[in-house]
């Protein structure tokens, strides 16, 4: 298993990783113009030398980012894989506020809840009969305080 930033050279296999997950064609990130764009972070995962999963991260403020998108490939899910994902990105990104928001009737609130993210509001009814959940995650420093 191997996590790295993506390249363009990924753009096909995160095209169709991307299709196969978000079946809602706007929820289909669009890598071409985020590869390029310096306020966004791709990181892939790799199992065996094939990509089977992304993360995207989108820069906010100085100290503040969002998890913009994650995916990881049917075969493969449920195994762990975007556990680990999401984890290398909380140690890499440890010094910022992350942030994200998710449908609650999705399984990826399962997984931000177990790395530590914790709820901070809900949007009733946001995606029709389902809420969105508005889900945050800081690391603070030892010896600061949260002002
Ligand atoms: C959300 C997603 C990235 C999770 O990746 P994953 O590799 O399958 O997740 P993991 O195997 O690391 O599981 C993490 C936790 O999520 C939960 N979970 C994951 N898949 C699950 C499933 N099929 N059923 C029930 N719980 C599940 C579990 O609580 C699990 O922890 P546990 O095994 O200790 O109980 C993956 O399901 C996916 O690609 N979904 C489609 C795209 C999407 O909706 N992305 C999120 C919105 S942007």
């Amino acid at each position: 298993m191997k996590i790295r930033k993506a390249k363009i050279k990924d753009l096909d296999i995160l095209e169709i990783i991307s299709k196969e997950q978000f079946k809602v064609k706007k929820l289909q990130p669009r890598f071409k113009l985020l590869l390029k764009d310096n306020s966004y972070h791709i990181q892939i995962i790799e199992e065996k030398g094939a990509v089977i999963g992304f993360i995207i991260i989108k820069f906010l403020y100085e100290n503040l980012i969002d998890i913009y998108s994650i995916a990881i490939k049917k075969e493969y899910q449920n195994r762990g894989y975007g556990y680990k994902l999401l984890s290398r990105v909380l140690k890499n990104f440890h010094k910022y506020k992350i942030t994200l928001e998710v449908s609650e009737d999705n399984v990826a609130k399962k997984l931000y809840l177990k790395c530590g993210f914790k709820i901070d509001s809900v949007r009733k009814g946001y995606y029709g009969n389902n809420d969105a959940i508005l889900m945050s995650f800081y690391k603070l420093e030892p010896g600061s305080e949260e002002s």
